[in-house]
């Protein structure tokens, strides 16, 4: 396989992976798919790739085939300090895969607890703190988060360096792009994420046929075209089945999904 890993040319570099959270505040725009169907195109490319599943509802076990009742240890193990990131490592289509279930739910109640406040000084940090025992192993690091604004997606913020934003062109979809903005925005204001950079905004789930996702394809376009910090990518995922495959059948398959692969190159002629 061709390998075109940004590291391998630099020996003398000590390598620290491209951490991507995919985010939004807005449930079922494809955040879950787009982080599925980017680690297997990443790795068609030669990129050593991981996913960390922040989401409690464990979706990343089952695009990959995994059983969520198989996992005796995940995330947040980890996030706890009861286990370490290469005991909850699994490997499935050659993306190591660091995997949570609902027991991820409990990680406010368990850090906030009066008698663990010593235990967990930065709460919101967590991740990173996991992050760092795996960050030198990969060239991307892949997050996928909750619609939820909760302190598993403060922690997937804070221990990014970018984000993708994945929208379903309809209103209240887009809505969630701009509630997702102000979050990031906080963090970048307080200075919080080290740079926390919005790679952009991915249209996902797009019916051409209709006028409505065509008409809002363009608003968006047109919108943030006068932002220059925020771009909508070029490429543009199509409601399809096949881009939902992975997880219905957990196996996912880059070339099943080639939209997904001309999104990755985008973003790596950027990231
Ligand atoms: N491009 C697509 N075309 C058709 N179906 C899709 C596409 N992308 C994802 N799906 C399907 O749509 C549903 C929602 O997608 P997905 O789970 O990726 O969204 P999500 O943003 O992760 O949702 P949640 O907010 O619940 O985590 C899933 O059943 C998925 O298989
Ligand atoms: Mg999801």
């Amino acid at each position: 396989m061709a390998r075109h890993s940004k590291f391998t040319n630099s020996p003398n570099t000590v390598k620290s992976a491209r951490i991507i959270a995919i985010a939004s505040q807005k449930g079922g725009v494809g955040k879950t798919a787009t982080v599925t169907n980017m680690a297997v195109g990443l790795v068609s490319l030669g990129y050593k790739t991981a996913i960390i599943d922040m989401d409690a509802q464990g979706h990343i076990a089952l695009s990959f085939g995994i059983k969520k009742t198989n996992l005796t240890k995940t995330i947040y193990d980890v996030l706890i300090g009861e286990a370490k990131m290469r005991d909850i490592k699994q490997h499935a289509f050659g993306v190591d895969l660091y995997l949570s279930n609902n027991s991820l739910a409990n990680l406010s109640t368990k850090v906030m607890a009066h008698l663990n406040a010593k235990l967990f000084p930065a709460p919101k940090y967590l991740l990173r703190k996991a992050i760092a025992q795996i960050n030198t192993q990969y060239d991307y690091i892949l997050i996928d988060t909750s619609p939820s604004n909760d302190m598993q997606t403060m922690n997937s913020l804070l221990a990014s360096t970018d984000i993708i934003i994945p929208v379903l062109p309809e209103g209240l979809s887009i809505d969630g792009i701009y509630e997702t903005i102000v979050l990031i925005k906080g963090i970048q204001e307080q200075g919080e994420g080290s740079k926390l950079n919005i790679l952009g905004i991915l249209p996902t789930m797009v019916q051409d046929h209709t006028n409505l996702h065509h008409v809002k394809l363009q608003e968006l376009r047109k919108e943030f075209a006068e932002t220059p910090d925020i771009k909508v990518f070029d490429t543009v995922i199509k409601r399809a089945i096949r881009h939902g495959l992975a997880q219905t059948i957990g196996e996912p398959d880059i070339k099943k999904a080639p939209e997904y692969l001309s999104f990755v190159k985008e973003v790596l002629a950027i990231a």
